[in-house]
């Protein structure tokens, strides 16, 4: 497998070492939530969810959540939070590139996991995120800004891969999903000093 395995993320969780996690939810997801842009009881998937401060707000906010990961540290740790606020959500360990949910879902909730994949294998996860929603169902999107100077010669570093919105209009094409007119909130991340553009997606 090119990238990072399985073994990587879950030391990182062990050791303590997540320079991408905010130690609280996305203040995009706050605003969306604030907003309305989740409908009631929507069904929402959380891929690669890490510790989980996005399931724990959708939880509280009232959705029927699922956090994927792969990294067992990073689900126990997801459930702590979600025991202590007293709130439920499904956690599956799983592979993001191979799990398929019972029934489709409304949202899909993307947040630095697309950036935590190696792009041998983003055209893959772009179709299972395709497949998990109904039509009609939402990608709220973060897409990871990370480029770096080695790019211009070929070469390919991360985690986090740049998400570039040229890469992303490839990968999620206006054929299968609605786009937003830009431009689109820039969110800083102060950890990695790095920023997120917000982008809803609706799935045709
Ligand atoms: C950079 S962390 C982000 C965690 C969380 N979304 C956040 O923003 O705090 C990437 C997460 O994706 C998970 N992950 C990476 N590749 C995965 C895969 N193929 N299947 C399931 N989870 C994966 C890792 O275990 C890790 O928890």
């Amino acid at each position: 497998m090119n990238g990072p395995t399985q073994e990587f993320w879950q030391a990182r969780f062990i050791e303590g070492q997540m320079p991408w996690d905010r130690g609280a939810p996305n203040p995009q997801l706050i605003a969306w939530l604030e907003a309305g842009a989740f409908a009631a009881g929507s069904r929402v998937l959380v891929p690669g969810c890490g510790q989980g401060w996005e399931v724990v707000a959708l939880a509280a906010a009232g959705m029927h959540v699922t956090g994927i990961d792969f990294a067992p540290a990073a689900l126990a740790l997801c459930r702590g939070h979600l025991e202590a606020a007293g709130l439920h959500a499904e956690l599956v360990g799983a592979d993001v590139l191979h799990w398929q949910p019972e029934a489709p879902a409304d949202a899909v909730f993307e947040q630095t996991c697309l950036c935590a994949l190696y792009p041998d294998y983003w055209v893959r996860y772009a179709d299972q995120l395709h497949r998990w929603l109904k039509p009609g169902g939402r990608l709220f999107a973060l897409f990871m800004q990370a480029p770096r100077a080695s790019a211009a010669e070929g070469f390919i570093e991360g985690p986090p891969y740049h998400c570039d919105i040229h890469a992303m209009r490839a990968l999620f094409p206006a054929t299968r999903w609605e786009w937003p007119k830009p431009p689109y909130p820039r969110i800083f991340n102060r950890g990695i000093e790095r920023e997120e553009l917000a982008v809803i997606l609706t799935r045709k």
